[in-house]
């Protein structure tokens, strides 16, 4: 049974975790930048990369320390190698270095989106699956629609063209005055509120597999602000943030976005379930975490499907480790050259 230390730095959440076997935690240490980047309304990358360096020994530490592990007692490191903020993710990967050089272990190289599909492995009741599956990764930085054949072959068949889900959430979250990150803020005001009161576009990617949130952004932003006439823009400056209209209902306009959002994700998740024969559905990201969108996704699919504990959802390391278990297995090694990737699809180069 493998023993893995992993590393997880590729955007606001500084993350080290051991787990064994592919499915057990031993230790999931996260410190969160949020009260960081909240100030801004998003992640700030030379503060992000600034404050990865500046806790990354004591995370990794912490998560040896709860694990009880010395580092003889580890089979590999496992650190994200992208996508991501290459910033963020140069502090990762070089510590990983370091620590592979110093103790002679592989290092493994995985990809940020593999590790939310392996979240799914360290779920408790996940049953050891049949492929293929349907990977939905919704999260504030992509919306990926993956069609996984096994472990670590993936064919994509779709993403977002335009915003990922959990970044429209944070702009119609930010545009509505809610607290960042949007997400969770949207669905707590969504609970109070009439989904019926506002009818927004679901954007139609016939065809393809592809998301846009794009045009349900505008049309939420056009509901709600009083939009400036031209003199009033001449004098203000065009880029300044338009008011909230005082006759709108902040929790109706939260469960009309969270409304369209959902339904576009479960349309389109299903027809690919059914084109592609999936014999499950996964769902994984931050998004995921999305109550109203685990119960579409249920209703909406005559299949099982599966989502994360919420402290699986968002960015963590036991999940890159879990990833990495699969790869250790295969026998696949990174070498210690091993570059930042910022850009890196999962699906294209397997
Ligand atoms: O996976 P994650 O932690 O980071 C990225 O890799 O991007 O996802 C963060 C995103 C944010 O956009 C946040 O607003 C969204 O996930 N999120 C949610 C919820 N919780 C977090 N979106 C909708 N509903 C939620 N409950
Ligand atoms: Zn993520």
């Amino acid at each position: 049974m493998s023993t893995i230390l992993a590393i997880e730095t590729s955007c606001d959440e500084t993350a080290a975790a051991v787990i064994t076997g592919g499915r057990h935690i031993k230790s999931a240490v996260v410190a969160s930048q949020i009260d960081l980047h909240a100030q801004y309304g998003g992640v700030f990358p030379e503060l992000a990369s600034r404050a990865h360096a500046e806790v990354i020994s004591a995370v990794v530490a912490k998560a040896l320390r709860q694990a009880a592990l010395g580092y003889d007692a580890l089979d590999a490191i496992a650190v994200t190698q992208g996508p991501g903020l290459v910033g963020s993710l140069l502090v990762g990967i070089n510590f990983a270095k370091g620590l592979a050089l110093m103790t002679g272990l592989p290092l493994l190289g995985i990809n940020h989106l593999e590790g939310h599909i392996y979240s799914l492995w360290l779920t408790a009741d996940f049953p050891e699956p049949d492929f293929p599956l349907l990977a939905l990764i919704a999260s504030g930085g992509h919306s990926e629609l993956l069609l996984m054949r096994a472990h670590g072959r993936y064919q994509r068949l779709g993403g977002t063209i335009d915003d990922a889900a959990g970044e429209a959430f944070d702009k119609v979250g930010r545009t509505l005055g809610l607290p960042f990150p949007g997400g969770p803020a949207i669905e707590r005001a969504a609970r109070a509120g009439d989904a019926s009161a506002y009818r927004f576009p679901i954007a139609k990617t016939a065809g393809s597999y592809d998301f846009s949130f794009s045009g349900l952004k505008t049309a939420v932003m056009r509901a709600v602000t009083v939009q400036p006439s031209a003199r009033q823009k001449r004098r203000r400056g065009a880029e300044r943030r338009a008011a909230l209209r005082a006759d709108i209902s902040v929790s109706d306009v939260a469960a009309g976005f969270q409304a369209a959002l959902t339904e576009a994700l479960a349309q389109t998740t299903k027809r690919a379930a059914q084109d592609f024969g999936a014999k499950a559905v996964l769902l994984a990201g931050g998004v995921s975490a999305n109550t109203a969108l685990r119960q579409k996704l249920r209703q909406a699919l005559p299949l099982p499907v599966y989502y994360p504990p919420l402290f699986l959802c968002t960015d963590n390391a036991a999940m890159i480790g879990a990833a990495a278990h699969w790869r250790l297995l295969a026998g696949q090694r990174s070498p210690l050259g091993l570059e930042a990737r910022a850009r890196w699809r999962l699906g294209e180069d397997g």
